[in-house]
């Protein structure tokens, strides 16, 4: 998830370009870069005596800022990007704008290009030298070489050609020298607008970068290509057709669109989460194929595999335990969870034919890192999972597996959190595929479960209003129990965690079958159970521990499958969520009960953004 924001007119658009990028640093912003045709010292570079004069820097566009200062770069036509990287460090190498060889075609890019490898190697082939680690490099010399064959086609048809090439998503604007009047983009699943005024035109991620200059709006859809000029917009369709498409005037302020218009970070995030899940699976689950291989363990390593540790904090802790469960399941290794700030200072066993897995959304969480210190200085194996490529924990691992959820802004994990979950997934199911413990036909069937499950996510978030009801009902109370049961149990501690992080409200999750042990003294009228009760080989047992909290006049809210008409006789409050299958249930309970601590955090006033005490990444002990 990066920004872009690209201008064509009359004005220097130097300092458009950053004030655009400043707009949208909530989209990423480890480095940023920015692309200017401008007239060449020597005049005769490109075609017309003008060249692309880039300047990037690692860091935030502050940081870029500071190195533009002084420098004079006069020209009426660049582009601009704030980066979260996906591919590659987050430094100036990596940085976009990236060039052709010729350096006069640059291009900006959001997105994941998953052939970039083997496209990389056909044009090494045919002579290209690459400088930077990044996937989106090899589409200025894609670009470069289609120009190469068909010069009279033009940037338009290269790029026409280009996204037929490419495989995974990607908002792409590019400029060339060659064709000072003009901006080319196209677009494949992921955001693109374009902004049309008097003046100038523009093409941006987000309405944000360039809400200050027009309202008015094209959405650029998936497979089109746009040739954008000073006067006019033509957008083709995917066979090259010309489209007619009038934009829209947007009413949005710059503070909503920064938030998509929706009320807080936390909420734009947890309906991110289709997408999330999506990118997280990209290229690793496409059409039916699953491949995983950047596990990186070879066969002997697996065949010798005594056991799998898995250090992390808060919710990332609570994604490892879905970890254990899924891997225990179907790769039959032990597994072993601990939380960091335990894990350091306790005397593990580990040792060479251990893996150990770090899991950290943000990668620099203090605790994690010192457990994974401790680890290799015993021999094992550090795969990490963050959510931030280049930070501390990639670079102090063996080796890192990236979930793509985008930057999360809001301080509680939420997108972050599915992603994990997914990559759990796809641990346990690599393992055991690896182990052959699992046969191609069951296999098959939890892969295409897994592509759908971003439209089950989706589904349940059509829904939201629903669990906003079952909010406005209990928000008064003071004491939430969050209950479940084997995949459904790190889901109720993730749920209680929500509540009592973004609400202030006291909330504790609860394995199920831990009530009669003591908690089960909690409840009465002041109390609100949440059951995670989906259909699955503990639903009876579930039922009972229901029954029970309800017989000590405790208020039920529950989360049900689709179809199941007799929880609803003991609950008070229920809510439907899609079935699957058993070990997959957790991303789907998640997603409701993230939204109802929402709710209740809402209808309290609190600041769900930045709730009180609390930080994005925890870097003290
Ligand atoms: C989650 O909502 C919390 N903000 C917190 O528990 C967080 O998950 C924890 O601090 C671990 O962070 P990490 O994933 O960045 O390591």
């Amino acid at each position: 998830m990066c920004g872009i924001v690209a201008y064509i007119g009359n004005k220097n658009c130097k300092d458009i370009l950053i004030n655009g990028l400043k707009r949208l640093e909530y989209r990423g912003y480890d480095s940023a870069g920015i692309g200017i045709l401008v007239k060449s010292p020597d005049g005769n570079s490109g075609s017309q005596g003008l060249e692309i004069k880039t300047v990037k820097q690692s860091g935030k566009i502050n940081d870029l800022e500071k190195l533009l200062k002084g420098q004079k770069i006069e020209g009426t036509v660049g582009i601009g990007h704030t980066r979260w990287a996906t591919h590659g460090e987050p430094n100036q190498v990596n940085a976009h704008p990236h060039f052709d060889c010729s350096k006069r075609i640059a291009v900006v890019h959001n997105g994941i290009i998953e052939n970039y490898t083997e496209i990389k190697e056909e044009l090494k082939k045919k002579g290209h030298t690459f400088i930077s680690d990044t996937d989106t490099e090899v589409l200025p010399h894609l670009l470069e070489e289609f120009l190469k064959s068909d010069a009279d086609g033009g940037m338009l048809i290269a790029m026409q050609r280009l996204l037929k090439r490419i495989k995974g998503s990607g908002a792409i604007v590019a400029l060339s020298s060659d064709y000072p009047d003009e901006l080319i983009a196209g677009r494949i699943a992921s955001p693109l607008i374009a902004g049309i005024s008097k003046e100038a035109n523009f093409f941006a991620s987000d309405m944000p970068a360039i809400l200050e200059h027009t309202h008015n709006f094209v959405v650029i859809n998936d497979y089109e290509t746009v040739r954008l000029t000073r006067d006019k917009i033509e957008i083709y369709d995917a066979s090259g057709i010309l489209l007619q498409r009038e934009p829209f005037k947007a009413t949005w302020t710059l503070e909503s669109a920064e938030k998509a218009g929706y009320e807080d970070f936390m909420l734009k995030e947890i309906f991110e989460q289709p997408y999330g899940i999506r990118e997280t699976m990209r290229g690793r689950i496409t059409n039916g194929i699953f491949n995983f291989d950047e596990f990186g363990l070879d066969d002997d390593k697996i065949k010798n595999l005594k056991k799998i540790q898995i250090i992390a904090c808060g919710t990332s802790y609570h994604s490892a335990l879905t970890g254990k469960l899924v891997i225990e399941k179907w790769a039959k290794i032990p597994v072993e969870v601990d939380i960091g700030s335990e894990y350091r200072y306790r005397s593990p066993l580990i040792d060479a034919n251990s893996l150990f897995i770090a899991i950290t959304q943000s990668g620099e969480t203090i605790d994690t890192l010192a457990a994974v210190k401790e680890a290799r200085k015993k021999g094992a194996k550090v795969i990490a999972i963050t959510n931030v490529v280049g930070s501390t924990i990639s670079r102090e691992s063996d080796s890192v597996i990236y979930t793509h959820a985008g930057p999360e802004i809001g301080v509680c994990a939420t997108k972050t959190f599915t992603a994990q979950i997914i990559v759990m997934y796809l641990i346990g199911l690599y393992l055991a595929k690896r182990k052959k413990l699992l046969s191609e036909e069951t296999l098959k069937k939890f892969i295409n479960e897994l592509e759908i499950m971003p439209n089950k996510v989706q589904q349940i978030l059509n829904n939201a209003d629903k669990i906003k009801k079952i909010a406005d009902y209990s928000y008064r109370h003071t004491c939430f129990l969050f209950l479940g049961r084997i995949y459904g149990f790190p889901m109720a501690l993730e749920g209680a965690l929500k509540l009592k992080e973004i609400s202030y409200i006291h909330a504790e999750g609860y394995a199920a079958g831990e009530m009669k042990h003591g908690p089960i003294a909690l409840t009465d009228t002041k109390t609100i159970v949440v059951g995670v009760i989906p259909k699955d080989f503990v639903y009876d047992k579930m039922l009972s521990n229901l029954q029970e909290v309800k017989a000590r006049n405790a208020k039920i809210f529950a989360l049900t499958t689709e179809g199941d008409s007799n929880t609803s006789k003991y609950a008070d409050y229920t809510f439907e969520i899609p079935g699957t299958f058993e070990e997959l249930y957790g991303i789907l309970e998640i997603v409701p009960l993230q939204l109802y601590s929402y709710y209740i955090a809402k209808n309290l006033g609190r600041n769900v953004d930045q709730p009180r005490n609390l930080a994005k990444s925890v870097t003290v002990e």
